[in-house]
């Protein structure tokens, strides 16, 4: 089974995991639609909803499918987003969201950095990877800026629950290990 580490420190955020304490940081970004719009869950509609997607956090990490660490900064404590990673020798993968008072200032891209970097700093891992929707042109810059390339679109992949019921098309990005 995989292990992560529970803090990630970088510049200017700690990721660490997250707890219980934060389900409110977590309901005031899980709530609001823009956040949500591009998400493959559906917006939390009540604080309950955040309770079971950090009881669900904490389940995952303890066996090892998914390490979601919270976006911190070093000033402050409060969960401005989440990042999450799943390790499936040889490829892992991950997705991010933050919270909207801090888009725009590069948070988004050092988290992905941070993560990437103890990622590839695994032996088996060769291949990382992450998905956003094709209109979702912040997201796609995030994976550009963090040195992944766009490998194509998956037509009609992923159903974004906050926008429709119909499937949408999915860019995929990678970054690869270089053949030894
Ligand atoms: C996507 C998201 C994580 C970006 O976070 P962030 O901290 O603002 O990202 P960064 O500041 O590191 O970089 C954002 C980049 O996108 C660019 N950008 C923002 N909005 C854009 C738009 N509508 N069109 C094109 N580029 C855009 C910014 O200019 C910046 O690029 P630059 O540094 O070259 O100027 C944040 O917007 C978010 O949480 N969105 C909702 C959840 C989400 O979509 N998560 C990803 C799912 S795949």
């Amino acid at each position: 089974m995989h292990q992560a580490p529970t803090q990630l420190i970088t510049e200017r955020l700690i990721l660490r995991r997250p707890s219980l304490a934060d389900a409110a940081a977590i309901y005031e970004f899980g709530r609001d639609s823009e956040v949500a719009r591009y998400m493959d869950w559906p917006r939390h509609k009540d604080i309950q909803d955040s309770i079971e997607a950090l009881e669900s956090f904490a389940a995952e990490w303890e066996s090892g499918s998914e390490f979601c660490w919270a976006i911190t900064t070093k000033t402050e404590n409060t969960a401005m987003g989440t990042i999450a990673c799943r390790i499936e020798s040889p490829r892992a993968d991950f997705g991010y969201v933050l919270n909207r008072r801090y888009w725009g200032q590069g948070f988004a891209t050092e988290a992905v950095r941070a993560v990437m970097s103890w990622v590839m700093s695994l032996p088996e891992i060769d291949r990382i990877w992450a998905t956003c929707d094709t209109e979702n042109l912040a997201s796609a810059r995030v994976l550009e800026k963090a040195g992944l390339q766009r490998e194509g679109t998956l037509p009609r992949s992923t159903i974004r629950p906050n926008l429709s019921s119909t499937p949408r098309d999915t860019f995929i990005f990678a970054k690869v290990r270089d053949p030894v």
